[in-house]
């Protein structure tokens, strides 16, 4: 498969749905506690706001809202909300379904914290509540199209190592996998992302 590159080499320069963004000020250092959920019922309104609130466009708001209309790309009970106490929901990632070859793997984002939250962990908590839920549904390759120092923290590698790769042209650090089992084997071949993604 091969789809058209939807940014240059340079990810910095490109507004994208699954790329961070790289020029956040950075809040003062804080540690904080956070109570991670699967997203309920009740939950849309807030994960739109933390989307909205987290990326310049309301881009990754509605992309969520048509991953959410996707039976084929959307997982119950892997898209997850961080919250302070008082109960604020603040942070969030999700991990909908898409394909390596023809196995079914998982994509992470989009990720989103609210910008007065952000650098404080809620990202963290969310992410690794995510792929924490993932693992006891049985799932076990996770890619990502995201900033190469930050998913690592969650042991994400290149994902060239697994012979895995986008369908378009992206530097290689920025595409990476996980194996939340590495005892399994992971399959190898290009990334079929949902349709809302639109690659
Ligand atoms: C990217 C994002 C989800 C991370 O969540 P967070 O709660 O801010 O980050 P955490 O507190 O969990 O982690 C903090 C670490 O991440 C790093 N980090 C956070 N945002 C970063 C960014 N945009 N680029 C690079 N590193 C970043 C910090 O430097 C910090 O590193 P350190 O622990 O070595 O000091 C959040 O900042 C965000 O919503 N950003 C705007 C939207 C976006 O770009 N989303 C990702 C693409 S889907």
């Amino acid at each position: 498969m091969t789809g058209r590159a939807p940014y240059g080499a340079d990810p910095s320069s490109i507004g994208y749905d699954l790329l961070p963004q790289q020029d956040k000020e950075t809040n003062p250092t804080m540690t904080s506690s956070y109570a991670t959920r699967p997203e309920g019922a009740g939950d849309v309104a807030a994960v739109r706001d933390i989307n909205l609130a987290a990326f310049p466009t309301p881009h990754e708001a509605d992309l969520v809202e048509a991953l959410r209309a996707d039976p084929l790309a959307w997982l119950p009970g892997l898209s997850w909300l961080a919250e302070v106490p008082g109960g604020e929901l603040v942070g969030y990632a999700l991990l909908t379904r898409c394909h390596v070859g023809d196995a079914p793997a998982l994509a992470l984002g989009p990720c989103a914290v609210k910008p007065e939250y952000q650098r404080r962990g809620a990202g963290s908590a969310a992410i690794r509540a995510a792929l924490d839920a993932a693992r006891e549904q049985g799932e076990n390759l996770v890619v990502v199209l995201g900033h190469a120092e930050y998913y690592p923290r969650f042991g994400f590698t290149p994902a060239s190592g697994f012979g895995i790769r986008p369908p378009f042209e992206v530097e290689d650090k920025y595409m990476m996998a996980l194996a939340l089992d590495p005892a399994r084997p992971v399959p190898s071949g290009v990334i079929r992302y949902a349709a809302a993604f639109g690659v």
